[in-house]
């Protein structure tokens, strides 16, 4: 959360245009508002901030045009402080100005401090302890390094740092603890949340670990470890497919991002062939993710109980590590994230590394990201870029990877599974009949989702797809809970949306379906030719291929993505950067 970008141009060259660029590809990491910072000629900061999404900045800067051959800019989403203009970054303390990504944890303790000394604060924000901090070390007689250091060395919690002192007018210091930084070099030093904001002003990239900091100047970039002795960290050589390639012929990422499934899913069975040596010794396997990633992983537990016999258990990230888990020996750890940077679960992750000899497999979408750095192996979704904040391709993609781990001793579901992506087209046609779907839908209040067994997960993802992006409250089910409460919420004005496929446990969700439909008129079933005809006439049905029923899941919850999208587009909802979400969270 938060994206953070800083650049100096080559030759003197104005910056401000390189760094909305930039912030473009940032603003999936918060969009509560924006901001950029310049030093001017004469080596004076100058700010422009805007509260909403990066197109006000731009207004903005349309009018009020500042220039700079050196500039930081920043993407919020919003944790200490309202999303107002004031707590928007650059923050600036008079000679410094700061963008941070994180939180600083002991900012009451160093407010207090500094209001002592005397230092006025114009936001609420944890950051301007940060540009305090380094002011007061600059009125005391320190330079902007040696500021610089000790506030380094005075905040606690999580961030990435770009800052600018006007007193040293060619220099943006930069310094990194648990939140995702990556530092350019080639036409442009330049530093930034990730490698697509930066990927087309540079041609290699220097991924910082935590503790470490850098010195950025126009001719070369100078890196430290924590105890700031300097060193020389691996450079890494760009490659074509960070270049986030945009939305091409459709209106929105999201779309783009379920259309293009069916290669996502081949790229990444290609890919990714499962050495069957990974569960050597393994009678336990732990599934750490949040989110829809999260959900990936119950599908996981299914298919990993029943073809590989392992017991399995998945746990929200976000829990897991604040109670007291019992780590068997023999677990794999899988850790599924997207971003491959969500605190969470990293955290979980430094937790078993801590307090266990389990090995962590990662299974993560972005190459060089967090987790694939303290993973002991990581299996790479191919998904390409994925920009919609609700995740869609990089599920199936994450899907894909668990069956073929789940299905390692079965030849003929792993031959099944490279045909898979051929049904997913097939899936892809129904956008009319999802679009009229989303005519019915797209004034309920609430919705309900239920499947069973490997469905339940996919019942729960399509219930927070919807909420995601519509704002419709929708709530999943395990089919089988309906009766212990949630059918009390039903009526003819909540739809109830079932995923019922010809599968062992079609007769038992059938009889689900039958009660819900006893109790409102609104009952859509998704199903295949097995059994649709069997289906009441008062049931609306959406016929999708029958497919092995093991793979039932991933084509599934193709059309309710599909759905989500075309409620949103109704509702007039912003798909691609809903209100209040951002994509990847590296905040707990
Ligand atoms: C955010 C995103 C979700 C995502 C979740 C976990 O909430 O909006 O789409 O599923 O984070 O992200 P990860 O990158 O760890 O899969």
């Amino acid at each position: 959360m938060c994206g953070i970008i800083g650049l100096i141009g080559n030759n003197e060259e104005d910056v401000v245009d390189q760094i909305i660029l930039g912030l473009e590809k940032l603003e999936y990491r918060g969009y509560d508002s924006s901001g950029i910072a310049v030093l001017d000629k004469d080596c004076k900061i100058k700010r422009l901030r805007a509260v909403g999404k990066l197109h006000s900045l731009k207004a903005k800067l349309a009018v009020d045009r500042i220039s700079g051959s050196i500039g930081i800019g920043h993407n919020r989403w919003a944790t200490h402080g309202t999303p107002t203009e004031k707590n928007a970054h650059p923050i600036i303390s008079k000679n410094v100005a700061v963008v941070h990504n994180g939180i600083v944890e002991n900012y009451k303790e160093l407010k207090f401090d500094l209001k002592k000394d005397g230092c006025i604060f114009d936001s609420d924000t944890d950051t301007e302890v940060i540009a305090s901090l380094l002011q007061r070390g600059i009125n005391n007689g320190a330079s902007p390094r040696e500021a610089f250091r000790k506030m380094l060395q005075t905040i606690e919690g999580s961030y990435a740092i770009a800052v600018m002192f006007d007193l040293l007018p060619d220099t943006i210091m930069i310094a990194k603890q648990r939140s995702p930084l990556v530092i350019g070099i080639g036409a442009n030093h330049c530093v930034g949340s990730d490698i697509t904001s930066i990927a087309s002003f540079c041609s290699e990239v220097v991924y910082l670990e935590d503790g470490e900091n850098a010195e950025i100047t126009k001719d070369g970039v100078l890196f430290f470890n924590r105890n700031f002795n300097q060193i020389e960290p691996s450079r890494h050589r760009i490659s074509i497919e960070v270049i986030d390639s945009g939305k091409g012929k459709y209106q929105h990422y999201m779309q783009k991002e379920i259309m293009e499934q069916p290669s996502a899913l081949r790229r990444t069975m290609l890919y990714n062939k499962i050495d069957k040596s990974i569960l050597n010794d393994i009678s336990r396997i732990l599934i750490l993710a949040c989110g829809t990633s999260y959900h990936a992983g119950m599908v996981a537990k299914y298919w990993f109980e029943k073809f590989l016999k392992i017991p399995t258990t998945v746990e929200i990230a976000s829990e897991y590590r604040y109670r007291s888990p019992v780590i068997e020996p023999n677990t794999l750890v899988i850790a599924i994230t997207q971003s491959g940077e969500t605190i969470d679960t990293i955290e979980a992750v430094e937790y078993v590394k801590i307090h266990s000899n389990s090995k962590v497999l990662a299974i993560s979408n972005v190459k060089n990201s967090a987790i694939s750095r303290i993973a002991d192996f990581v299996f790479y979704t191919e998904a390409g870029a994925e920009i919609g904040v609700a995740s869609t391709k990089a599920f199936t993609a994450q899907l894909a990877i668990l069956a073929s781990i789940a299905f390692m001793h079965y030849d003929f579901l792993i031959q099944e599974l490279q045909s898979f992506p051929t049904y997913c087209e097939e899936v892809l046609n129904l956008y009319g009949a999802m679009n009229d779907l989303a005519h019915k839908l797209c004034d309920a209040k609430s919705a309900i989702y239920i499947g069973r067994g490997s469905l339940y997960p996919i019942a729960l993802e399509g219930a927070l797809k919807l909420k995601e992006i519509s704002y419709i409250h929708a709530e999943g089910f395990a089919a089988g809970e309906m009766k212990h409460g949630p059918i009390a919420l039903i009526d003819d004005n909540v739809p109830v949306i079932c995923l019922c496929p010809d599968n062992e446990l079609f007769d038992k969700t059938h009889s689900n379906v039958q009660v819900a439909l006893a109790r409102g008129k609104n009952v859509i079933v998704f199903t295949d030719f097995g059994k649709s005809e069997i289906l009441s006439d008062e049931i609306t049905k959406i016929i999708l291929p029958k497919i092995h029923v093991e793979f039932v899941p991933i084509l599934y919850v193709i059309p309710l993505q599909m759905l989500a999208y075309s409620i949103a587009l109704l509702r007039n909802t912003d798909v691609d950067k809903p209100r209040n979400l951002a994509k990847s969270v590296t905040v707990e």
